[in-house]
């Protein structure tokens, strides 16, 4: 009889969801577009422009963007090209892709309860991300907008159990992911991992998703900065709970102090910077 370790379980499961998200167009034909284009050499901001003016939705996006305080210049910009060119094309690639992906979770019935998060947390991400050398800051932003994907999978593919999981308070992170585990074998951090590895995302992406919740799995290669992308998304999840919770009160002191800035060594100047900045940038997210 052939006996099946948890490991084979778990690999099975995971495959299958990652087969629903894939079936419930979580990584659309748009998205895949603009990965193509990241891979080429040779390409540049009007190639970008095509495939993003084809969706009046992600052109609405970007254009917000390139508005906000962190790209905003005196002027209003209302041309797409424009709009990439402020943003600059490295940076413009990543974002559209994370945007891409985003406007397409948004419109499954229960994301809300992870996007608006997730936004945020990309926002804060790409700030602390400048401070550090963790990941470059439109890595950071993707990593940031997608660190909760697994959760917009579970959502879909398990259904109103974990809607509840979701929205059961005074629950502990281990209590959710060990919930999760429970009713799909899987948590949304390895689950977001999986989706983002098959889409061929950067390692540094999946790797920071898969150790949001225990960025010290890395830590041992400290001094090496690709391996604490973990710890930086590990940490901007945190500080968006604790700006949605307490505002920006001793926000930049507890960075600091935080055990993920041990390897990220952001000092207390640069986190009062960072602080203004994400205190700028999400009153215009939410204005
Ligand atoms: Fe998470
Ligand atoms: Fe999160």
């Amino acid at each position: 009889m052939l006996l099946l370790e948890e490991s084979d379980v778990v690999d099975g499961v995971c495959d299958g969801l990652v087969d629903a998200a894939e079936n419930l167009g979580m990584f659309p034909e748009i998205a895949r577009q603009i990965q193509q284009l990241s891979f080429k050499k040779m390409a540049s901001i009007p190639d970008l422009e095509v495939i993003v003016s084809r969706d009046v939705a992600l052109t609405a996006r970007i254009l917000r963007l390139a508005n906000s305080p962190y790209y905003g210049g005196r002027r209003t910009v209302t041309a797409l090209r424009h709009a990439l060119v402020s943003i600059g094309y490295v940076d413009a690639v990543q974002i559209s892709l994370a945007l891409a992906m985003t406007s397409v979770l948004v419109r499954h019935p229960r994301s809300h309860l992870v996007m608006a998060h997730s936004a945020r947390t990309a926002v804060i991400a790409r700030e602390l991300a400048r401070h550090t050398r963790a990941l470059e800051p439109p890595e950071a932003f993707v990593a940031g907008m997608l660190h909760d994907l697994g959760k917009v999978v579970l959502l879909e593919a398990v259904g109103q159990s974990y809607a509840e999981v979701l929205e059961r308070p005074g629950l502990t992170e281990p209590e959710r992911l060990a919930a999760e585990r429970h009713l799909a074998h899987v948590d949304h951090a390895v689950l977001g991992e999986q989706c983002l590895k098959r889409w061929r995302f950067s390692c540094g992406t999946t790797l920071a998703v898969r150790n949001h919740h225990q960025p010290e799995m890395t830590h041992g290669l400290e001094g090496r900065p690709a391996f604490c992308a973990d710890a930086l998304i590990a940490l901007a999840d945190w500080v968006e709970h604790a700006y949605t919770d307490s505002g920006t009160s001793g926000l930049a002191a507890a960075i600091v102090a935080h055990p993920c800035n041990v390897p990220l060594e952001i000092d207390d100047a640069r986190a009062v910077e960072a602080v203004d900045v994400i205190q700028t940038e999400l009153s215009a997210l939410s204005g």
